[in-house]
């Protein structure tokens, strides 16, 4: 692809404009001035400096975030900061979007890409990821409350009972729950119909996917191959 247009699908602006930062000198690709917009290159690894900002190229954005407590996953937020907010410039140009969605109250995994196909299949009830999210509770965990998320509580909106995937007991008021849909508010209202309440929630794995500790509350990488094969691995 040309240099510009690799600009361009890297979230750097229109493509004028790309091949003006390049005409005028400031972009590098792996470690060398390049001024000339139709000099062709490989996306996926390119090293690019663009106006002092370095980036490596990649042809689909696959991205985890540790989100934190206040923020919203819309593009047009109503009460708190949205989580695009997180993200650098060009990846919220080249319209990466949520995979699913957290509550503004809600912390932990999310995954984000500019990949329809990628968001489509992972957010399908049919594919079955397991989500697994830490809970916290108002009120102590009882075994008859673990018993009921397991065999299913009756959601108002649901025709048939919604089960856990899986659910233990963590601590005296914490829980861990498996899912593998993303209904609306599905963990908050499953605790509330089993007779407890959320006080916090966590998402801490996706899959084989889990948050490592070492990525901050607002902080985010891109997955790795491995990351994603795993994810897009089929049954
Ligand atoms: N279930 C909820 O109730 N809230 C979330 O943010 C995610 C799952």
């Amino acid at each position: 692809m040309t240099l510009d247009r690799i600009l361009q699908s890297q979230g750097f602006g229109t493509r004028r404009y790309c091949g003006d930062l390049i005409g005028a000198g400031l972009v590098e690709v792996n470690g060398a001035l390049c001024e000339d917009p139709r000099e062709q290159f490989e996306v996926d690894g390119l090293r690019l400096t663009v106006d002092g900002e370095e980036w490596i190229g990649h042809s689909k954005a696959y991205l985890v975030l540790n989100k934190p407590v206040g923020y919203e996953c819309s593009q047009r937020p109503r009460h708190h900061p949205s989580v695009y907010n997180l993200l650098p410039v060009p990846l919220r140009q080249r319209d990466v979007q949520a995979v699913g969605r957290l509550d503004q109250d809600t912390t932990g995994l999310l995954l984000l890409s500019d990949d329809g196909q990628f968001i489509h299949a992972q957010t399908s009830p049919k594919k079955k990821v397991p989500k697994i999210y830490e809970v916290t509770t108002a009120e102590p965990v009882t075994q008859a409350q673990v018993e009921a998320l397991l065999a299913g509580v009756k959601l108002d909106d649901e025709p048939a009972p919604i089960a856990a995937a899986g659910c233990e007991a963590t601590g005296e008021h914490s829980l861990r729950l498996s899912l593998t849909e993303g209904k609306y508010h599905q963990v908050k209202r499953m605790v509330a119909a089993a007779g407890n309440h959320v006080a916090a929630l966590h998402r801490s794995a996706i899959g084989a996917l889990v948050l490592e500790p070492t990525l901050a509350p607002g902080e985010w990488r891109w997955l790795t191959a491995d990351e994603l094969a795993a994810l897009t691995r089929k049954e």
